[in-house]
């Protein structure tokens, strides 16, 4: 794969960190999540979390200068050298520029960028139904790929919870911030000829097959 920096983007739901995670497995390169930072933050009550959390418990995006400030700061870590994906960043245009400016300065290629697409009603069965293991970060869906026991990981036996964003008046503004602010990027890209449209519909593996194929032809 030549791609330095590979971009997924999507709506809330669409599956962008399940399949960022796997890609990054594969490829051996960081997954920068710029959501899990945010969270991880406000967990820790940093000054950045505890500001970041009330825009996210809301769905509404953090600012662009807090969130370009996080993702220069990581990927001049020395594990980005090689490469990295980012999920969930760029989601503004601002931040679209911010990344062409950064991958100027660090010397690297045109980002490739893998759109995403899933249909309305899924999204919010996939996040509504989203629960995450709150020992191990385990992550299940109660319709897609549930616990065997209600409630506790498989995997280590923790509690599973919902995420605070995940209820439906916050999961209505989360779309309406992908529609209004996230989505011209679509255009943007498509513009500069690095937009790779993917079929998030199907299930994870057969869009994780789908994805390896693409960078083996890459
Ligand atoms: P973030 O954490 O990035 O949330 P999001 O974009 O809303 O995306 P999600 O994590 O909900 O979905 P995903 O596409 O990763 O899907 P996933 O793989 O988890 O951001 C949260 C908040 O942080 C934002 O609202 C904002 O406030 C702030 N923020 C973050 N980045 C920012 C930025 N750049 N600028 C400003 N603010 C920012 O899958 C979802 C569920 O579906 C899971 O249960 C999974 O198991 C299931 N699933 C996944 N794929 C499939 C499949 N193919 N079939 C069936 N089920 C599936």
């Amino acid at each position: 794969m030549r791609a330095h920096a590979l971009i997924f983007l999507g709506a809330p739901g669409a599956g962008k960190g399940t399949q960022a995670r796997e890609v990054a497995k594969d490829c051996g390169i960081p997954q920068i999540s710029t959501g899990d930072i945010l969270r991880e933050a406000a967990k820790k009550q940093t000054p950045l979390g505890l500001a970041a959390k009330a825009k996210m418990d809301a769905g509404e995006l953090v600012p662009d200068e807090v969130v370009c400030g996080i993702v220069e700061e990581r990927i001049s870590e020395p594990d980005c050298r090689a490469g990295f994906i980012l999920d969930g960043f760029p989601r503004t245009l601002a931040q679209a520029e911010f990344v062409d400016r950064a991958l100027r300065a660090k010397g690297h290629g045109r980002p490739q960028v893998l759109n995403i697409e899933v249909d309305e009603d899924l999204l919010l069965k996939r996040l509504t139904g989203r629960r995450t293991c709150s020992v191990g970060g385990e992550i299940y869906n109660i319709y897609f790929n549930p616990p065997k026991r209600d409630g506790v990981c498989d995997k280590d036996g923790g509690k599973l919870l919902s995420r605070a964003d995940d209820n439906e008046q916050a999961i209505r503004q989360r779309l309406e911030a992908y529609h209004h602010q996230t989505s011209p990027l679509i255009d943007y890209y498509r513009a500069q000829g690095v937009l790779h449209g993917v079929d998030g519909n199907k299930d994870p593996e057969s869009i994780a097959r789908e994805l390896r194929e693409f960078f083996a032809r890459a």
